[in-house]
């Protein structure tokens, strides 16, 4: 036995032992790999690596290379995105393994919340709070799209959003930086496992680099302006984490940061993101962006366009065949170096190499493990439960919900039938025929044994220019054809003859994400109208939100009883949101982007710092409005749960902490409520004197617990120093001692605090 174990350990330790040596030779093996073929490529090669274009599948843009196969022909286009089956990208493939060095293709895609499994928005998915299903969601998009031939998603997006009139909220997880990071490191680690030569890897983008979060009044592609100490502190630690996770690649943004466009910004790419933080991979710059810097004013034409780009750290061109066009010009002028552009065609061929494409070009087009591995059941299932833990009730007044399988059921609202809206915005290989509307959702569950009908009740807006503009064709038929007064006096009619109401309202997909900016974040007035209408048939009424931003939602919070946000939450969306109208699932999502009450309010974000003149209502000259309160309407953190949660009193360990000495606070949670349920525990810290300012709190921590009714736990958290560490006023990311408060509770707003202090 003993001999055994023995051996056993000699073994392993030979591993351990050979793990860096056989590291260090693959790296050497692909250095040399790579080094040989530079030396046989021309310089119209490398500069063809340099370049990304789109196929015709999908855009997002102009459409400037109509001719980009012949491109993929000579050699001149080194990655393609938009492209994916593995029959079309194997096509496109064979077209390099014609060209005189076989580069391969690398094919990249907007893999954004799952790619045929469509898992929640990330807004959505977010109120999870659970690291490990938004891993497992980038895992099995992962899976999918490799087999379906992509190499590449251009995900996860981490910009820090405080202004829900920005369409792209939907994108990423909101407003909080600590939260931020958790995820961006899951995210990658879900997309790129710990191998990505494994044929079912693919490489992360981290994007958009940075601070597109902060588009001035929320406007899409709008500027944006802050301290370095705001960029430092709250808007650029979750890229940093994508990095310290390994993410492979970083797209740059369309915005400026600091005056300069990002897309050109050395400070930004090489400074920072090279030298600082270390980063090995690759930067693509978003979607033409290299010529839009032209529109910001900062270089003259795409010449001097390509010149900023590279040299300030841009390795591969989107769409802009701006380095197509000029690299070689610059080279001759010697406004740009050849270094630079074999360090930009290095770090491109060593993802490929990594991604074992020079082993096998067409290991990515594999038809039966497309037609086996996509949108599997146990994928499917996996959605589902996502969807399920995405939803947030905001609102249970009178506990109508959970709803009993019994009497009849009217179904009503614009959102109440569609598939399309379901799988949300950027879902972009997204089959919405395969998507579970809510109708469909409760008829599954409740088969024939409940009376369930249906009526639209409105359009989705009557503003027909909004429609036009956020592209909504059919949308725009419907609201021509049908005639609105007809469609809400049918709804009303049927909610009279129903025991319960069941309204599905909100946006439709189209009205959120990209080049989405609204300027009034209401439910639209169409159906607001129809909501006042049912309401006042005295009738029940469940409130099922659909949207991709938080949304004003003052009247609705005053009136109607129960209130559930489902955001667009996928393929299994309308199963997911029946498991929680029917208590089949017990809801605990909590938001991460504070709902204000009107657009006034914004930006909102729980981590503010104080003003000299905190709020005091007996005082005019206090920080306040004189028509509507500080506070949100729903807070970051904020959701309930069909049962009740209570917190004990707050223990600390001891009331100072050192920099060897971390200390626990904990509390006792219990269930007293009658469901069984999930409670997403939360720890928050506030220091309350700094050399610099400092957020009134700060999320440091969280645990989601699970608790049967009646049953009790006591939570646990370690705090130490690292948890107390910010950007002094010299700029060093450092604590200081003083006196500090930690809160522990269900939300930003309702926790506890208990002081401690640090010598
Ligand atoms: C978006 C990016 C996206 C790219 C490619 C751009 O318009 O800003 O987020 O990855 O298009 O589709």
């Amino acid at each position: 036995m003993k001999r055994i174990l023995t051996s056993g350990i000699m073994a392993l330790l030979a591993i351990v032992l050979a793990a860096p040596a056989q590291a260090q030779q693959t790296s050497a093996a692909k250095k040399q790999f790579i080094t040989q073929l530079m030396q046989r490529m021309t310089l119209d090669e490398k500069i063809g690596q340099l370049n990304l274009l789109t196929s015709d599948m999908d855009v997002t843009g102009p459409f400037v290379r109509p001719g980009y196969k012949k491109d993929i022909e000579a050699g001149l286009c080194g990655s393609i995105f938009n492209a994916y089956t593995p029959q079309y990208t194997r096509k496109l493939q064979e077209m390099a393994m014609g060209t005189r060095l076989k580069i391969p293709l690398l094919f990249g895609y907007d893999v954004i919340h799952g790619h045929k499994t469509i898992f929640p928005i990330p807004l959505g998915e977010a109120c999870t709070w659970d690291l490990g299903l938004m891993e497992k969601s980038a895992r099995i998009a992962a899976q999918e799209a490799s087999a379906d031939g992509l190499h590449w998603t251009f995900s996860p997006m981490v910009d820090i959003a405080r202004d829900p009139r920005w369409g792209r909220v939907a994108e990423g997880v909101g407003e909080d930086t600590w939260y931020g990071v958790q995820v961006a490191k899951a995210k990658v680690k879900g997309y790129q496992g710990t191998d990505l030569a494994a044929n079912n890897t693919i490489l992360a983008c981290v994007k958009h680099f940075a601070l597109y979060g902060a588009v001035e009044a929320g406007r899409d592609y709008n500027v944006v302006d802050m301290s370095r100490r705001r960029m430092m502190q709250d808007y650029l630690p979750p890229y940093r984490s994508a990095v310290d996770a390994g993410v492979a690649t970083v797209m740059t943004s369309f915005n400026e940061v600091d005056g300069i466009p990002a897309t050109g910004n050395k400070w930004l790419m090489t400074e920072l993101l090279r030298k600082q933080w270390g980063f090995k991979g690759f930067v693509v710059t978003d979607y033409t962006a290299i010529n839009e810097m032209i529109n910001h004013g900062v270089p003259k034409d795409e010449y001097e366009a390509a010149a900023l780009a590279l040299n300030a750290g841009v390795d591969m061109d989107m769409q802009g065949s701006v380095f197509a066009t000029q690299l070689k010009k610059l080279l001759q002028d010697k406004k740009i170096t050849l270094q630079l552009i074999n360090d930009a065609v290095y770090r491109i061929l060593a993802a490929k190499y990594d991604l074992g494409l020079f082993k096998d070009p067409f290991k990515y087009c594999d038809t039966v493990r497309a037609a086996k591995e996509i949108m599997s059941p146990e994928n499917l299932q996996a959605a589902r439960e996502i969807a399920q833990r995405s939803i947030v009730l905001l609102k249970n007044e009178t506990q109508l919900l959970p709803l009993k399988k019994q009497g009849s059921i009217a179904v009503i609202g614009a959102l109440a039938n569609s598939q399309r809206d379901v799988i949300g915005n950027w879902s972009a290989a997204g089959d919405a025929g395969k998507a579970v509307s809510l109708l469909q959702g409760i008829q599954n569950k409740l088969g024939t044994a409940v009376k369930v009908n249906y009526a639209q009740g409105a359009h989705i807006t009557s503003d027909t220019g909004l429609l036009k503009k956020a592209m909504q064709k059919q949308r725009l038929e419907a609201a021509d054809t049908a005639n609105s007064a007809q469609l809400l006096s049918e709804a009303v009619a049927l909610a009279k003859q129903s025991d319960i109401v069941i309204m599905a309202l909100g946006e439709s997909q189209g009205m959120t994400g990209e080049a989405a900016s609204r300027s009034n974040i209401s439910i639209p007035e169409s159906q607001q109208e129809l909501l006042k209408a049912v309401y006042a048939t005295g009738k029940p009424v469940v409130l099922v939100l659909m949207n991709g931003r938080p949304l004003t939602l003052e009247w609705e919070d005053a009136h109607i009883p129960s209130i559930v946000e489902t955001w667009f939450l996928g393929t299994e969306a309308g199963n997911a949101i029946a498991d929680v109208l029917f208590g089949d699932y017990n809801p605990a999502g909590k938001i991460t982007m504070s709902f204000p009450r009107n657009v006034g309010q914004i930006p909102i974000y729980y981590n503010h710092r104080t003003t000299g003149r905190p709020i005091d209502p007996n005082n005019k000259y206090s920080s306040k409005y004189l028509d509507v309160a500080n506070e949100p309407l729903y807070p970051f953190g904020y959701g309930l749960s069909y049962t009740k949660f209570t917190y004990g009193s707050l223990q600390l360990s001891k009331p100072q902490i050192t920099a060897a000495a971390p200390l626990q606070v904990s509390v006792n949670v219990s269930n007293t409520g009658n469901y069984d349920g999930e409670e997403v525990v939360q720890l928050y810290i506030r220091d309350k004197v700094g050399s610099v300012t400092r957020p009134v709190k700060e999320l440091k921590g969280f645990k989601k617990i699970f608790l049967k009714k009646g049953e009790s736990q006591t939570v646990t958290f370690t705090i130490s120093v690292e948890d107390l560490k910010f950007y002094d006023k010299d700029m060093r990311w450092n604590y200081e001692p003083g006196a500090f408060t930690v809160f522990v509770g269900t939300n930003s707003r309702d926790a506890q605090g208990v002081d401690f202090t640090l010598n």
